[in-house]
């Protein structure tokens, strides 16, 4: 297996623009919110500043976040019209329940470019979500923000933080989201606050509400799963399982993505007053500071080496043949549940190699493949194809990195980046022949991922239905065996 690859600065920045929120809910990482009392938010100077930074070193994608991003409206919407000026995408995580002005508010946002909003849901059962938000009628406020958000164009996708006390909620949720309009949820298990250390996790009998066991992550899973087919919401998870976990790859493969995006090298997380943190779930970071300190964002990022080069992976991980999918689960929660940041996932069973999960797995193993759909090949042997206009591509040592669409970014062989940007700047098809016939595994990859489409919009129809939602997130480059492609 090739080397990990370290790139030049993050792609994906999580910016909070303030620590203020009006909410309190009782799993919330951001534990220390009380502490400041909503001191710390940027301002238009600060913006302008990051936002200079983040071009000089290409950036693709900011997520807003917070805090509650809504808490300081005038400036997410300054921001995001400052990246939309400038090529980089964006999105916004909200809870949506600030009432006022909001439907005026989500109207100026959505003009300024930006469409996707990513926003707590709790639990179905409004006495749950409300005991979970810590305050009445927080559920109406959720709910009716959803409604809003979509009324006025925004894609929705909801986020449920799955814990003991909401595990069984899952399917319902998802039917409650669904009706509301949410293009999307997320099952999202608990991580772990970075203060709690050394549980016994494989004696847990489930008492701790935090705690998720195996069995009941995967009942969580099946319960999206059915959800999914039964109401056609598009099913997910914000932190990744690992995949010795989920074990059948393909039943699962709406869950395998990009895996740890910090471990990855794609995410930096920059707090209101400028400090960096490398998760937004290690709440006692502080690694530096983009204002205060006289280096510059590729100097901050490098601070983050020792979780790009594999260093923090847990021990048995680094035989694994899918570690540089999955990254060795969630180093956050290994920290909360063993002490150490490079111990082990509670939610691990053991290494896949050569096709078994050493451990005691609860599903057999099936491999991950981008597509298991026979029909994509003949598709790619027969029509011609253009580069999506929405790629951006950012040239690395030897490398490219390739955003196709929003954080959905992959590496590419610098051969075929050159060749795709020619192929988009000039505004030419292409077909196999050109492309490389030996390549052909990359171009169905590329055509599933939507970074190709043909010319012939009825194949890319097909596509769209069976094939587009699963495994969006995961970049083909990290699957096992995938350097024995070469371009020709
Ligand atoms: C901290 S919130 C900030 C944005 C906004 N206030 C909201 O609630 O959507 C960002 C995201 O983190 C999720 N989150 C909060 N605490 C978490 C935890 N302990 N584990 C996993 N996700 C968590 C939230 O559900 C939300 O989607
Ligand atoms: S350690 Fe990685 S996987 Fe876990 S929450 Fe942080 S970024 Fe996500
Ligand atoms: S062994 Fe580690 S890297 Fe491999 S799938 Fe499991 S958690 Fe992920």
């Amino acid at each position: 297996m090739r080397p990990r690859r370290i790139y030049r600065t993050p792609t994906t920045v999580d910016l909070e623009i303030t620590d203020i929120c009006n909410e309190k809910c009782v799993y919330c990482f951001n534990f220390d919110r009380d502490l400041s009392m909503g001191s710390l938010k940027l301002d238009k100077g600060k913006i302008d500043q990051l936002v200079r930074q983040f071009i000089n070193f290409e950036v693709f994608h900011v997520i807003s976040s917070g805090g509650e991003a809504f808490a300081n409206f005038e400036m997410l919407l300054y921001l995001n019209k400052k990246l939309k000026e400038n090529n980089i995408s964006t999105s916004v995580n909200s809870n949506l329940s600030i009432k006022a002005k909001r439907i005026e508010r989500l109207q100026r946002l959505f003009d300024s470019g930006c469409d996707h909003i990513l926003t707590s849901l709790p639990s179905y059962l409004s006495d749950v979500t409300n005991k979970l938000v810590n305050s009445k009628n927080a559920f109406d406020r959720i709910t009716s923000g959803i409604e809003d958000a979509i009324k006025v164009g925004f894609r929705v996708s909801a986020n449920m933080v799955v814990h003991n006390s909401n595990k069984n909620q899952v399917y319902l949720t998802a039917k409650l989201a669904s009706k509301l309009g949410c293009q999307r949820i997320f099952a999202t298990r608990i991580v772990g606050p970075d203060y709690e250390t050394e549980v016994d996790y494989e004696n847990t009998n489930d008492e701790n509400p935090n705690i998720l066991s195996k069995k009941s992550a995967l009942e969580c899973l099946d319960q999206l799963i059915k959800a999914r087919d039964e109401f056609g919401i598009d099913v997910s998870t914000i932190v990744s399982y690992p995949l010795c976990l989920l074990g059948d790859l393909q039943k699962y493969a709406d869950f395998v993505g990009r895996g740890c995006p910090t471990q990855r090298g794609h995410r930096l997380n920059i707090l209101p007053n400028g400090d960096i943190r490398s998760c937004v779930h290690l709440s006692s970071e502080r690694l530096g500071n983009v204002f205060n300190d006289e280096i510059d964002l590729s100097e901050q990022y490098k601070k983050l080496r020792n979780w790009h080069d594999g260093s923090l992976a847990f021990n048995e991980c680094k035989k694994c043949d899918y570690k540089y999918v999955c990254n060795s689960g969630c180093r956050v929660d290994a920290k909360a549940y063993s002490g150490k940041l490079n111990g082990k996932d509670p939610l691990m069973v053991g290494p896949i190699i050569n096709g078994k999960i050493h451990g005691k797995s609860l599903r057999n193993f099936v491999p991950f493949k981008i597509t298991y759909d026979k029909k994509t090949r003949e598709i790619i042997q027969k029509s011609d194809f253009v580069v999506s206009k929405e790629a951006r591509f950012r040239y690395e040592e030897n490398f490219y990195l390739c955003s196709i669409k929003y954080g959905n970014i992959i590496e590419i062989e610098y051969e075929i980046a050159k060749f795709l940007i020619e192929k988009q700047q000039s505004n030419l098809s292409f077909n196999l022949k050109e492309f490389g016939e030996g390549n052909i595994q990359i171009m169905i990859d590329y055509f599933c991922k939507d970074l190709i489409r043909s010319v012939d919009n009825r194949l890319n129809n097909t596509r769209n239905k069976n094939l587009l939602k699963k495994g969006l997130g995961i970049d083909p480059n990290n699957l096992p065996d995938y350097d024995k492609f070469i371009f020709k």
